[in-house]
């Protein structure tokens, strides 16, 4: 695999064709998930979760994404590699300089934030000094607490007509991905064809122009039950580079996800 870029990404949706994504936080997972040439690498804040056992990713901080980004990119994947920003780390704007600095320093060359009142403008901002984003709709995570649970979202018609607006909103904003986590799978669809930017989902059905997992969650080691969504490779392999490889052919011939792990 050649290094992927964000034209690689753009070039695989006018295509029509898809990309896999996964999560990693060390070196050693990396360099598998790279050398299984799936196109992108995530430093998830979910490591607050696998990692380090805590029950949200909220108590994460801007020094763990840093160290775990900077671990993954020690092993110089051909993956892109995406970066998230932590629960708060960018409540302002200077914070948000000053944070996703510190992520692309370490070495991310796109960096992921959640949705929030102010996410337009702070997108705008970092876009005019060259920062690549991916914005994170549906589900935040980060929002679990206010939301009351992983829930679906945009089932109702004015949420999906909102969620709509945002994607566009985004995209207007500079943002260079989008990233859709727990929505109806039509909902979803619709969007990835509203905007030219390329749309990642999870549990957001068949038709996004990538997909994403949580590492763990697809080699079987989560300690909780997973959400419906997930798919673990590991019975269909050998090994966990072969595991990730099956992964990767799936999503690409649109075999993941399957009607069962949709909404
Ligand atoms: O933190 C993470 O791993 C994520 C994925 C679930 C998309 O945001």
């Amino acid at each position: 695999m050649k290094n992927i870029t964000l034209r690689t990404l753009s070039k695989i949706k006018q295509n029509g064709d898809k990309f896999a994504c996964l999560t990693a936080y060390d070196s050693s997972f990396a360099q598998v998930v790279s050398d299984a040439e799936i196109e992108v690498i995530l430093v998830g804040d979910s490591l607050g979760m696998v990692l380090q056992g805590k029950s949200s990713t909220v108590p994460v901080t801007m020094d763990d994404m840093v160290y775990h980004t900077r671990c993954v990119a020690q092993s110089r994947p051909k993956s892109l590699l995406i970066s998230d920003m932590p629960f708060m780390s960018y409540r302002t704007d200077e914070l948000a300089m000053e944070n996703a600095t510190r992520l692309m320093q370490a070495g991310a060359e796109v960096i992921k934030l959640e949705k929030s009142g102010h996410i337009v403008p702070t997108i705008q901002r970092l876009n005019d000094y060259g920062i690549p984003t991916c914005a994170h709709i549906g589900l935040a995570p980060q929002q679990v607490h206010k939301l009351g649970g992983y829930r679906v979202q945009g089932r109702e018609q004015e949420q999906a007509d909102l969620m709509k607006q945002e994607a566009l909103d985004l995209q207007q904003a500079g943002a260079d991905l989008l990233l859709i986590e727990l929505i109806p799978a039509t909902l979803a669809a619709e969007i990835c064809t509203l905007v030219d930017i390329p749309v990642i989902g999870i549990g957001a059905g068949p038709d996004t122009d990538g997909q994403i997992l949580v590492l763990h969650d697809m080699l079987g080691v989560t300690p909780h039950t997973p959400p419906k969504f997930v798919k673990n490779f590991m019975p269909e392999a050998s090994s966990i580079q072969q595991a990730i490889e099956l992964y990767g052919q799936a999503v690409r011939s649109g075999r993941f996800p399957a009607i069962e792990h949709c909404f």
